[in-house]
C-alpha cells in the first residue's frame, strides 16, 4: 500500500511518501528557528508557515517521485492548532481531488503510538505513555482500532513545562533537548522538586512549574547567583520520576502485555532508559520517530485500512 501522509498539527510541515512499512522519503521543515525568536509557537505563524511550506515540499517530492500511484493520502485531523489542521486538511483534499484519491484522517496521538511500529510489533493489550509539547497521557491500546484513554494532565502538559523552566533559565526553545543534555551531564546534587505522587492515571504539573519558576524568581530578586545544571537537572528528575511512577502503578492494575512511550518527551535519554526497566516488553520507538512526523500519520493510516 502506497501512502502519501501530512502532519502540520502543530509547527512541524511534514510529508511522507510510504510503501508498506517503509517510508520511501519523508521530508519535514521544522518552524523552530523562527517560534525561537518568541520563545514558543505562534499558532498564526505556525499555519502561515504550513501555507508556504507544504507546497515546497511536494514540488521537492514530484520532482523524484511519481505520486500518480499512491493508494489514498492521509492527514492529521485532530488534535492540534486550529488553524495549522486546517491548512493540513485543505492541503489533502485538494491534493486528493488532483489526483482523485481518497483522504484519510488520522489521530495525531494515536499516531504517536503506532510510530513504535516502524522498529517493533505491538503486542496486546498495551499500555501507552504518550508524552509532547501539548499532552501528557496514559492510553490502554487494545488494537489499532480500540484505543481507549486512561486519564491525562489536568493542566500542562510535560513538554509545555520542560519549554517554561527552559526560558525561565534562558536556556533557550525548545527546552526539552537542552534540559536533557545538561542533565545528561550533571553529576552533582539535586534541589527537591519532587512530586505527590498520587495513584491514579492523571497527570499535573503545574505544581512543580510553579515551584521551579518561583525558586529562579526568587533567587533573581535576591541577586543571588543560580545554578542552571542544577535545577535544570532537579527539575527534570522529578518530572521523570513522576511519569515512571505513575506508568508503573497502571501496570500494575492493567498488566499489560507490552508498554509503549511516544511523543516529543519521549526522546529524553533519562526517561527512554527508566522507561525501559519497567517492562520485559518495553517498546521504545527510534528517536527520530518522537517528535512530530509524517512518517507516523502514514504508517497508523497503513494499519487502519488493513483492518
Ligand atoms: O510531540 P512533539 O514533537 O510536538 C508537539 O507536542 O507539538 O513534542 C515537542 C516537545 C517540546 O516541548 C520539546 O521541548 C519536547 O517535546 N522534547 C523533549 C526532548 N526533545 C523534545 N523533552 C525532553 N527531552 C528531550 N530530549
Ligand atoms: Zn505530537
Amino acid at each position: 500500500m502506497k501512502i502519501l501522509a501530512i502532519e502540520t498539527s502543530h509547527d512541524d510541515t511534514s510529508i511522507a511518501l510510504y510503501d508498506t512499512k517503509k517510508i520511501i522519503k519523508e521530508i519535514t521543515v521544522s518552524q523552530t528557528s523562527f517560534h525561537q525568536l518568541y520563545g514558543g509557537t505562534l499558532p498564526e505563524f505556525a499555519s502561515r508557515l504550513h501555507a508556504i511550506n507544504l507546497p515546497i515540499i511536494l514540488k521537492e517530492l514530484l520532482e523524484n517521485y511519481d505520486l500518480s500511484d499512491i493508494d489514498h493520502i492521509a492527514y492529521t485531523a485532530t488534535p492540534g492548532l486550529i488553524g495549522s489542521l486546517q491548512m493540513g486538511k485543505i492541503f489533502a483534499e485538494a491534493l486528493a481531488l488532483v489526483l482523485n484519491k481518497k483522504v484519510f484522517p488520522i489521530n495525531h496521538m494515536h499516531a504517536h503510538i503506532y510510530a513504535v511500529c516502524f522498529n517493533h510489533e505491538i503486542i496486546y493489550p498495551s499500555l501507552a505513555l504518550i508524552v509532547s509539547g501539548g499532552h501528557t497521557q496514559l492510553w490502554h491500546v487494545f488494537d489499532i482500532d480500540k484505543i481507549v484513554l486512561l486519564g491525562e494532565t489536568k493542566d500542562d502538559a510535560v513538554g509545555e513545562v520542560y519549554d517554561k523552566i527552559a526560558r525561565a533559565l534562558k536556556l533557550g526553545f525548545p527546552g526539552g533537548p537542552l534540559i536533557d543534555q545538561i542533565s545528561s551531564q550533571y553529576e552533582g546534587e539535586f534541589y527537591d522538586f519532587s512530586l505527590l505522587h498520587e495513584r491514579n492515571y492523571d497527570f499535573s504539573f503545574s505544581g512543580l512549574k510553579t515551584k521551579v519558576t518561583n525558586f529562579i524568581n526568587q533567587a533573581n530578586m535576591k541577586n543571588e547567583e543560580i545554578d542552571v545544571n542544577k535545577i535544570a537537572s532537579s527539575f527534570q528528575k522529578s518530572v521523570v520520576e513522576n511519569l515512571i511512577f505513575k506508568t508503573k502503578w497502571a501496570i500494575s492494575q492493567l498488566n499489560p502485555a507490552s508498554i509503549i512511550i511516544g511523543g516529543g518527551v519521549a526522546a529524553n535519554s533519562l526517561l527512554r532508559s527508566e522507561f525501559a526497566k519497567l517492562h520485559a516488553k518495553a517498546l521504545i520507538p527510534d528517536k527520530k520517530f518522537t517528535t512530530d512526523n509524517a512518517s507516523m500519520i502514514a504508517i497508523m493510516s497503513n494499519y487502519l485500512l488493513k483492518k
